[in-house]
C-alpha cells in the first residue's frame, strides 16, 4: 500500500513537472511577453590587436621593452625599438633587469653615453605600423628615467617623420639620482600617419630608460591612460546593453600560467603584470580592468567580466590542430586563493571604498560602485572532471557569497555536440543563472536555426549566446544574422544576452576573420554586420508583442529568410518594427497597428539593403550603410520590403505625444 500511494505521488509529481514545464517549455508565440532588457551588446577581446595598437590610446609599442619570444618568436625587449646614433654618437646600450622601476617590469634599456655627438645617443620607437599624429594636436609623453650618473642630462623628445623631419617636440633636463617618472606634452604641426618617436640623451652619462609613452591629448572621455576616441566613438554609437571582456580564449589561457588575472591588470600601469596574448603577441594590460569598467560605464553599457573557470584553454600547446586536449587546471591547493580572486573581483567592482578592494578602486579614480551584475565563468571550456570540479568551487563560492551576481556558465564551443551537453547538464545540476553558447556558422546555418530557442525550455538556464558570427562581412551575411536576431528578440524570455565576435580587428593584423569593426591607425571601418548590431541595439525594446506584423507569402520559404518582429521600449514607450529579408525577393506584409493606441502621424523607417555579396570596404567603406527617412503611418501599414534587406520602423512615443 505504502509503495503504490509512493508510487501515485511520484507519478503525478511527475505528471504536474510535466505539464508545468510543458505549459512553460515553450515561448506562447501569441502572447505578449517580457523580453530582456539586455538583449543586445559586444564582445571584447584582445584580438587582432584590438587592446594594445587598437583601442587603448597607447602609441609605442613595446613602451615597457617587455616583449619577448615568448609573444611571439621574433621578438624581443628592443622590437619596435632602435637605438638612435644618428649624429655620430656612440656609446653601449643594453637590455638589464637588475634594478627595475616594479619588479613586476623587469625589462628596461640602460645606455651607458660615451659621445653625445651632434645630436644625442638614444633611442626610437616606430610605434604601432608608424605613430599617427595630426597637426595641431598634444601628445602626452611620460617616460621613466634612472639617472645613474651624477650630473644631470638634457634630454630631447621629438616625433618625426620617415625622413627625420621633427614634426613635434619637447625637452627637459633630468633630476636627481634613481627611477623617476618625466611628463612632456608635445605639440605637433604636420599631420602624419607615420611618424616615429625620438628619445635622445644630449651629454655624456649612464641613465636607464623605461615606460615610454605617448597618448593623444584627446583619449575617449578624456580619460588619463585612456582609449582611442575615434575607435570607442565608434563602439559607443552601437549602444550596446553591455559588454564582456576580455574574452574569449584569452579568458582562459595558453596554459595556467597565461590565465588571465585581473588584479594584475589594474594600478599604477607600471606595476602591471604584462604577459602573453593567447593570440601570439603580447598585452601590456595598460587597458585592464578598471579601463575596461571605466568604458562600459562611459557608453551606458552593463559590465561582463569572465573569468577563466580555474583551467585553461583546451587548445593550450599547440593543440588546436588535434582537437584540443591542452586543458590544465590551477592545482587544487591553490584554487581557494583563485576563488578568492574571483570574489574580490565583486568587491573592487561593487565594494564601498572601505573594503580592501573596493579602496583600489577608489584609489584609481572611481569611488562610485560599477555596479557589476552579470559575471561569466569559464570560456566555452572542455567539459571535463577538471573543469567541473573547479567551476563547482568558484560557482559555489560566488553564488553564496553574492546571490545577486548573475553567474554566466559555458557549454562548449559549438551549437550542440559533447561539451554542449555536458555543459548543460552541469548547468541543470546547479541551476546556473544563464549559460553562455557559442557559434560561428555560414550564413545558411543561421537561416535554418531561427526556431532554435522557440524550442527552449523556459525551466531551464537562461542563454547567453556570448560568441556568434556567420562566416563573412558580406550584406548576406549581416542579413543571415538579423533574421537570427529576430529570433532571438521572439525568445528574448529566453536568450537574456547575445554579442557577435569578435569585436575589432588591426588591418594587417587580424588573427581572426570576419570581425566587426576593421581599423588602422587613422581609420575605423564598420562593416554591414556592424550596421545589424546597431539597429538592433538602438532599437531594442522589454516587451515582445507577437502577431503585429504578418508577412504574406508562401511561410516555408519566409521562415527561413526572412523574420518580423515588434518590440516595445518602456523606457521611452516607442514601438519598433524589423523585418528583416534575406531572400531574393521583396517581401509584403501588413503591420496592424490598430491595437497599439494613439498613433502619430508618422515614423522613422531606416532600411540596410544592397547586393548580398558586396561588403564594405577600405576602398569602398560606405558601400552598405542604413538609410533613414520619413514615413506616413496608418492603423494598417501594408509593406513591400527589399530583397536582402534590413527594415526597421520606429514609432516615437514623443510624436504621438505631439499628435494626441
Ligand atoms: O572570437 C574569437 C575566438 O573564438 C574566441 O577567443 C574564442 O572564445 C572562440 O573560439
Amino acid at each position: 500500500m505504502m509503495k503504490k500511494i509512493a508510487c501515485t505521488a511520484l507519478l503525478s509529481t511527475l505528471a504536474f513537472t510535466w505539464l508545468g514545464a510543458s505549459a512553460q517549455q515553450k515561448g506562447d508565440a501569441a502572447k505578449p511577453r517580457k523580453i530582456s532588457p539586455d538583449l543586445f551588446g559586444i564582445f571584447f577581446e584582445d584580438l587582432s590587436y584590438a587592446a594594445d595598437g587598437g583601442l587603448y590610446a597607447e602609441l609605442i609599442q613595446n613602451r615597457s621593452f617587455e616583449y619577448s619570444p615568448a609573444d611571439n618568436r621574433d621578438w624581443n625587449s628592443m622590437t619596435a625599438w632602435k637605438y638612435q646614433t644618428d649624429g655620430f654618437g656612440y656609446g653601449t646600450i643594453s637590455v638589464e633587469t637588475a634594478t627595475p622601476v616594479h619588479p613586476n617590469n623587469p625589462h628596461y634599456i640602460l645606455l651607458d653615453i660615451q659621445d653625445e655627438g651632434q645630436k644625442g645617443v638614444g633611442l626610437e620607437n616606430s610605434g604601432f605600423d608608424g605613430i599617427p599624429v595630426k597637426a595641431g594636436k598634444n601628445y602626452n609623453f611620460s617616460v621613466f628615467l634612472n639617472a645613474i650618473s651624477d650630473q644631470s642630462l638634457p634630454v630631447k623628445v621629438a616625433l618625426v617623420d620617415r625622413k627625420g623631419k621633427e614634426l613635434g617636440s619637447s625637452s627637459f633636463t633630468t633630476s636627481d639620482k634613481g627611477w623617476k617618472k618625466y611628463a612632456e606634452q608635445i605639440h605637433v604641426n604636420f599631420d602624419n600617419d607615420s611618424a616615429k618617436l625620438v628619445l635622445l640623451f644630449k651629454a655624456k652619462g649612464k641613465i636607464g630608460i623605461d615606460m615610454v609613452s605617448l597618448c593623444p591629448e584627446e583619449t575617449f572621455k578624456n580619460h588619463n591612460n585612456g582609449l582611442r576616441a575615434d575607435l570607442a566613438q565608434v563602439i559607443a554609437d552601437i549602444k550596446p546593453k553591455f559588454m564582456r571582456f576580455p574574452g574569449g580564449c584569452l579568458t582562459h589561457g595558453d596554459g595556467v600560467a597565461n590565465i588571465y588575472r585581473w588584479k594584475n591588470t589594474i594600478g599604477p600601469v607600471e606595476q602591471r603584470v604584462e604577459q602573453r596574448n593567447i593570440w601570439n603577441y603580447h598585452q601590456s594590460v595598460g587597458l585592464g580592468y578598471f579601463e575596461y569598467f571605466q568604458f562600459c560605464e562611459d557608453i551606458g553599457a552593463k559590465p561582463v567580466p569572465v573569468l577563466a573557470a580555474g583551467v585553461s584553454c583546451q587548445n593550450s600547446g599547440g593543440t588546436w590542430k588535434i582537437g584540443g586536449t591542452g586543458q590544465k587546471g590551477i592545482p587544487v591547493e591553490e584554487m581557494k586563493a583563485y576563488v578568492q580572486d574571483v570574489l574580490d573581483l565583486i568587491e573592487y567592482a561593487n565594494g564601498p571604498v572601505t573594503s580592501t578592494w573596493g579602496a583600489k578602486r577608489a584609489a584609481a579614480g572611481h569611488p562610485a560602485p560599477f555596479n557589476l551584475e552579470y559575471l561569466g565563468i569559464g570560456n566555452e571550456d572542455k567539459i571535463t572532471g577538471v573543469f567541473e570540479e573547479r567551476f563547482r568551487m568558484i560557482y559555489d563560492a560566488v553564488h553564496k557569497a553574492h546571490p545577486e551576481i548573475k553567474i554566466i556558465g559555458t557549454v562548449g564551443p559549438s551549437p550542440k555536440g559533447e561539451d554542449f551537453d555536458k555543459g548543460w547538464k552541469l548547468a541543470d545540476q546547479l541551476s546556473v543563472g544563464i549559460v553562455d553558447e557559442h557559434y560561428y556558422e555560414k550564413p545558411q546555418w543561421f537561416l535554418k536555426n531561427t526556431q532554435r530557442y522557440d524550442a527552449y525550455n523556459r525551466l531551464r538556464s537562461k542563454v547567453y549566446i556570448g560568441e556568434y558570427a556567420s562566416w563573412g562581412n558580406t550584406l548576406f551575411n549581416a542579413l543571415s544574422e538579423a533574421v537570427y536576431m529576430i529570433s532571438l528578440e521572439r525568445n528574448g524570455d529566453v536568450v537574456r544576452m547575445a554579442s557577435y565576435a569578435p569585436l575589432i580587428a588591426r588591418i594587417g593584423h587580424a588573427s581572426w576573420n570576419p570581425n566587426l569593426i576593421y581599423f588602422n591607425g587613422t581609420q575605423v571601418f564598420p562593416t554591414v554586420n556592424y550596421y545589424v548590431q546597431q539597429q538592433f541595439a538602438v532599437n531594442s525594446g522589454n516587451e515582445y508583442l507577437p502577431g503585429v506584423i504578418k508577412m504574406k507569402g508562401e511561410k516555408t520559404v519566409l521562415d527561413t529568410t526572412a523574420g518580423v518582429s515588434t518590440v516595445r521600449d518602456s523606457a521611452t514607450g516607442d514601438l519598433i518594427l524589423k523585418i528583416a529579408n534575406a531572400g531574393s525577393v521583396p517581401v509584403s506584409g501588413e503591420a496592424d497597428l490598430s491595437k497599439i493606441g494613439q498613433l502619430p502621424k508618422s515614423a522613422t523607417l531606416t532600411v540596410i539593403t544592397g547586393n548580398p555579396e558586396v561588403k564594405n570596404s577600405t576602398d569602398n567603406p560606405q558601400a552598405i550603410v542604413p538609410q533613414s527617412s520619413v514615413i506616413k503611418l496608418q492603423k494598417k501599414w501594408a509593406f513591400t520590403v527589399p530583397a536582402y534587406s534590413l527594415t526597421v520602423v520606429r514609432i516615437s512615443s514623443r510624436s504621438m505625444e505631439k499628435h494626441k
